[in-house]
């Protein structure tokens, strides 16, 4: 059994990047994997602020709030799925605390996240979702993870509460990824 972690980055914690995260979830819960749906959209926003003391306190950032929290998470998990509506063609500011903080923190910590699976998956109502993909994907590749794909970029066109459960091609490249990331996982073993 391994564990799956996703991280919505939406503030909406019933919204539609939930909603996309707990298709892929469920996916891997029925192969028999161990889930776990992080609401990080919300929690009070603090960047990098570049003082190096993850360099020194290895395995934490010297901003001790919930990052630290979702870096031990992370550190566990075999597979991470990061989450984030589109705002104005870019990631929501709790998934970007996530990537900058957790990635600095990883990289002094013996390369933590190498070789875990890796996906981004992103709300969207128009336009700007695979810029918000492509960040998540830079963070996992410069990080030595692996990236699985699916039938589409991981995208749902939706903007109001539930519409993702109309956007059937959607759902689908969910429940793609899900069975993806099963997949990778069984190779990975
Ligand atoms: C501040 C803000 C900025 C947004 N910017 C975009 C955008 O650039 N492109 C777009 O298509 N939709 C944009 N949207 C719409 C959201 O991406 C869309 O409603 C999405 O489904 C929200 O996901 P959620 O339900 O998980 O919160 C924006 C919404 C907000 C609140």
């Amino acid at each position: 059994m391994s564990k799956v972690l996703a991280v919505n980055g939406s503030p909406r914690a019933g919204g539609n990047t939930a909603a996309m995260l707990k298709t892929v979830l469920a996916v891997c819960e029925k192969a028999g994997h161990e889930i776990e749906l992080y609401q990080a959209g919300g929690k009070p926003v603090r960047g990098c602020i570049a003082c190096g003391g993850c360099g020194t306190h290895i395995g934490r950032c010297a901003t001790d709030d919930w990052v630290n929290e979702i870096y031990k998470k992370m550190a566990e998990a075999d597979a991470i799925i990061l989450g984030s509506p589109t705002y104005f063609a870019d990631l929501t500011p709790e998934i970007k605390a996530v990537i900058d903080r957790t990635g600095f923190v990883s990289r002094r910590d013996k390369m933590k996240f190498s070789r875990k699976i890796g996906a981004g998956v992103a709300a969207v109502r128009r336009a700007g979702s695979i810029h918000v993909i492509d960040s998540i994907n830079h963070f996992f590749l410069i990080n030595d993870m692996i990236i699985p794909g699916s039938s589409y970029w991981g995208m749902s066109l939706a903007r109001d509460l539930g519409e993702y459960e109309k956007d059937e091609e959607g759902m689908e490249t969910m429940k793609r990824l899900g069975e993806n990331v099963v997949w990778l996982l069984e190779k990975l073993k």
